[in-house]
Parts: structure tokens; sequence; C-alpha cells
């Protein structure tokens, strides 16, 4: 074949569970944006033009049925036309919306299913949303230490972060079973979009209310860059990253907050200014994430 006569080189493929929610969209628009080829599994459609299949991930059936097709079609093993990558965000996102068990049932069910469907079909790079409530929030006094980082004893309080703890021990448990496996658990922050940053002026009055997560929020945008760049990391083996802003919800600095509303929480570094108390160093050297999206800039309320 000539130069002029190659074909394009293929978009890489990645498959978006619960591409139609608050952080999953946002991550497709950006993996389109990048040159990603995205197709979203969802109990609701996506957006308009975003290629999609209604399925509960809940069920293995459904969820093996999905990740071997592509688009609408069968994939039927064609090399070259499997899923590069599963970004597997697809949960109940918080801890009581719906009860206890079912909350646990979808969410634990729904990735063993992802994970156990990806390496039967020799997908080996998955990225999947744990949570910072993997580190024991709501966070009270006995807080082990700030800023939190992935030293952190993992504990969980409600339903929601059992099964995200769990989660990530499955996740290590599937990279011994195959080696070659990529399992990387983003533990997201509370997901803000534009919207959203309106309601921060009401935390500053009381330190109290925001205290649950040390102050901590992600920007869907910055959400959406972590994801990307963890698809994009070589590595094997089971990872784990906190995913935060750089800065807080609050316009009190972070030393005082902790010295107010945590005073029995060891500081462990001198804390600059509006400063994370969710330490993203390790996600910054790892992957070379850099948020991008503070709220204190008007120009990002949009
Ligand atoms: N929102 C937050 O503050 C936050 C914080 C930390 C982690 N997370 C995690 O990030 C991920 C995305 O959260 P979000 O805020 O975008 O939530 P969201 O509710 O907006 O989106 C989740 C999507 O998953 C889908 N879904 C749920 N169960 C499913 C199933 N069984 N099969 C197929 N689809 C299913 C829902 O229909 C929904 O579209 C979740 O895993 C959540 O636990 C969220």
């Amino acid at each position: 074949m000539s130069k002029q006569q190659q074909a394009p080189a293929k978009k890489p493929r990645v498959c978006v569970t619960g591409g139609a929610g608050k952080l999953g969209k946002v991550c497709v628009q950006d993996l389109l944006a990048h040159g990603y080829d995205v197709f979203v599994l969802d109990t609701v459609p996506a957006a308009k033009d975003v290629p999609h299949m209604v399925v509960d991930l809940a069920d293995f059936g459904q969820t093996l049925d999905a990740l071997s097709s592509v688009g609408q079609e069968i994939y039927a093993g064609v090399q070259n036309q499997a899923f590069d990558a599963v970004v597997h965000l697809a949960a109940i996102p918080a801890p009581r919306q719906y009860s206890d068990a079912h909350t646990f049932q979808n969410n634990i069910m729904g990735t063993y299913n992802v994970f156990e469907a990806s390496r039967r079909l020799g997908i080996r790079n998955v990225v999947w949303a744990s949570s910072e409530t993997t580190l024991g929030e709501p966070f009270e006094n006995d807080a082990p230490y700030a800023p939190v980082d992935e030293d952190y004893p993992l504990r969980a309080k409600s339903a929601y972060a059992l099964a995200k703890v769990l989660m990530e021990d499955m996740a290590r448990q599937f990279c011994y079973q195959t080696p070659d496996f990529k399992l990387i658990g983003l533990r997201f922050s509370n997901v803000m979009e534009p919207q959203d940053y309106e309601k921060f002026a009401s935390y500053q009055a009381d330190p109290e209310l925001r205290k649950w997560n040390m102050w901590a929020y992600i920007d869907a945008r910055d959400g959406a860059q972590a994801i990307r760049k963890a698809v994009e990391w070589q590595a094997t083996g089971m990872h784990a990253f906190i995913i935060a802003n750089a800065d807080t919800v609050m316009e009190k600095p972070s030393a005082e907050l902790l010295r107010e509303a945590l005073p029995g929480v060891e500081v462990r570094k001198e804390l600059a200014g509006h400063e994370t108390l969710l330490s993203i160093d390790k996600a910054r050297k790892e992957l070379g994430y850099e948020p991008t999206h503070t709220w204190r800039d008007k120009a990002n309320w949009q």
C-alpha cells in the first residue's frame, strides 16, 4: 500500500460504563476530544450521538455481551476490534440513595462482572472509580493524620464505602490471577460540575459542613483528565490514586481548618494556603495528573 493509500490509524477504543452519569458524560467528551473511540454502557441512554448500549452491569450475561460488542455489532473475536480499555464508572454513587444491600450488590457485582468479562475477553487495561470514602469518611478527630495519602488505612463506614474498599482488594486478587492485568482505582473526591460552584458560598461560615471529606472536591473536568491519564499510563497490577483538586472548597486556609475543626488530627506537613488535604502527590508524580479547574476562578463556573 502506498503512503497515500494507508488506512487511517485505528483510534483506541474505550468502553465507558456509567457514561451517562455526572462524571461519565464529562469523561466521554474528554476522551472523544483526545482522539478516542468511545462506547457507553449504562442503564440509561447516553447523550445524543454517543454510541451506547443500555445494560445492567450487575448481570454477568449482559456485561459479557456488551463488552464483547462493537457498537451494536457482535465482536466475535475480530482482532483489532476489541476494546483497548474499559473505564468503569457505573455505580450508585453515594450511600443511602438506595437500601444498603442493594447499593452493595449493584456496585460490587457490577465491578466483578466488568473485571471478569474484561479478563475473559483479553482486555487488560481497566480504570475504575474507587472513592475517597475508602479512606474513612466521614472524617472525625480519629483520622490517622493529614494530609490523607495512599498510605492511609482503608476504613469503610458505610455499605457504599465497603463495596469500594472490597473492589480494591478484588482488583489486587484479579492481578494475582492474571499478572498482565492493569487495574487502576481512582479514589475520586466529591465530584463537582460548574453549576455546583454557586453553592460553595454557603460552606464558608461553618467548617463543620464539609469537614466529612476534609473540604476536598474534584471538578469533573479534572476527574476526566485523571481517567485519561490513568488509561494511558503504562503499568501492570493494581494501583490506587487519590484524585482531588489542588485546593479545598473553603476560603479559610487549610492549616486553620484542621486546627479548628479536627484538632486531634496529626498534621504531617506544612500546609500552603488552601492546599488540598487529600494529597494528590502520587497522582501528580506517577500519572502526570495536574488539576486545572479551581472553583476560585469564576471562568471555571461554566
Ligand atoms: N459523585 C461523587 O461525588 C463521587 C465521588 C467519588 C466516587 N464516585 C464514583 O464515581 C462514579 C461515577 O459517579 P457519578 O457521580 O458520575 O454518578 P452518577 O449516578 O451520575 O453516574 C453513575 C451512572 O452509573 C449508572 N449505573 C448504576 N448502576 C448501573 C448498573 N448496574 N449497570 C449499568 N449502569 C449503572 C447510572 O445509570 C449512572 O448513569 C461512581 O462509581 C461513583 O461511585 C462518585
